[in-house]
């Protein structure tokens, strides 16, 4: 629980901005640095900027909400969320409000293994120099541990290595796949770091010429995996009962696992809800996206990244499953002041706590999704939002 405080405030979205952001302060005691990055006046600043990315002339701002009413793994949390589209904060919160009849969401994360690729090519034979890399494989493993002493320290480092043949346009090739603990970092640099220090070692051993050392974004080692129960009872609005509001999400949830032009916007509404937390965070979204989608494709047809069922108590249960590469150290996440303002918020300080709640927040996105377009349609929600945010603008 955050501060022993719950996260359903009952009528925070009718409050101003500036009443909102005084609860928040007095909640988080926040310091005046970190009331000023709420403020307009901190936030990342221009040498900070300088120090990220090349060719910097500016800042790019946009909106940071708080969506109420999460229970996860038991804890009260209101989760930042940085996103420009209307009605994504509003329908995690609504979403997250139904879950609390059954209890919230419930997330479990896998270790933070990462894999690396290591390209090898024009071996005198591939399967050949196969069976010679695996057979020095703990000697790889070995040499993969020495890049990065800190991380094994904390219980990383190298955890296995596998080799595959691929037939390609460009002729059979080796590849060497690296799985690596990375423990609270996304991952990318020590990934990168140990694949390059056994690419020399690599083509000794193969007599091959290695080309690509880097990271795969499907990183299907490390998958968060979400779920929630809800009674059908508390899914009941205006002229909908709740079975039917259920049985409408049971058929949404079919028809997207069934069809790859509904599961992408499906996989979409969820990413509304992902990104917006990832993005909050500091962490690499376009990794994420990668991941995600990478994943649902991971049997051949894209599908779903959800399944929503009622289960024949009087329940509707969602599950959701997605690869998180998420870390609470380094990159832009301890750089940039407002993603550690986003992290204080949510009281988290290891990578598998901020996965639990960005894989409880999409599937919250998708329930609100689903909720909206099996019943009233999606327009009328928005409609209301848009004319809520015109109001606020001309107050
Ligand atoms: C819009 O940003 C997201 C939705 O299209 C998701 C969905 O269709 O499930 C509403």
């Amino acid at each position: 629980m955050q501060n022993g405080l719950e996260s359903h405030i009952p009528n925070f979205y009718q409050l101003t901005p500036a009443e909102r952001r005084e609860i928040i302060i007095d909640r988080y005691a926040l310091t005046v640095a970190e009331q000023a990055l709420l403020n307009n006046a901190g936030g990342l600043q221009l040498e900070q900027a300088e120090q990220m990315i090349e060719n910097m002339v500016g800042l790019y701002r946009l909106p940071l909400g708080l969506a109420t009413n999460f229970i996860i793994n038991g804890r009260e949390l209101l989760v930042p969320m940085v996103i420009e589209e209307p009605s994504v904060v509003a329908g995690a919160s609504l979403a997250a409000k139904l879950a609390r009849a059954g209890g919230g969401f419930i997330a479990a994360i896998d270790a933070p293994v990462m894999l690396g690729q290591i390209q090898v090519v024009d071996t005198p034979d591939p399967w050949t120099a196969r069976v010679d890399l695996l057979a020095h494989r703990a000697e790889l493993l070995a040499l993969a541990d020495e890049v990065d002493p800190i991380l094994q320290q904390l219980g990383g480092g190298a955890r296995d290595l596998q080799a595959y043949i691929l037939e390609t346009a460009a002729g059979p090739m080796l590849i060497a796949q690296l799985h690596y603990d990375v423990r609270d970092a996304m991952g990318a640099n020590a990934v990168n770091t140990a694949c390059e220090r056994l690419a020399p070692r690599i083509a000794e051993l193969t007599g091959g010429q290695v080309y690509l050392r880097i990271l795969s974004n499907l990183a299907d080692r490390r998958l968060a995996r979400a779920r929630v129960r809800i009674p059908e009872s508390a899914l009941a609005f205006g002229d909908f009962s709740g079975a039917d509001v259920a049985r409408g999400i049971e058929l949404a949830g079919a028809f997207a696992a069934a069809d790859p032009y509904r599961a992408a916007t499906h996989n979409k509404g969820i990413m509304n809800g992902v990104d917006a937390v990832v993005l909050a965070t500091g962490n690499d979204w376009r990794a994420i996206e990668a991941g995600a989608h990478a994943y649902a494709a991971r049997e051949g047809q894209y599908t779903s990244l959800s399944t929503w069922r009622r289960d024949g108590t009087g329940q509707l249960a969602g599950t959701l499953e997605l690869p998180l590469a998420l870390g609470t150290i380094g990159g832009a996440t301890r750089v940039h002041p407002t993603a550690q303002l986003a992290l204080k918020i949510l009281g988290v300080q290891r990578a598998a706590e901020l996965a639990a709640i960005v894989v409880s927040v999409g599937l919250a996105q998708n329930l609100a999704a689903l909720r909206a377009l099996a019943t009233e349609g999606i327009q009328r929600g928005h409609m209301r939002l848009h004319a809520r945010a015109r109001q606020q603008v001309s107050d």
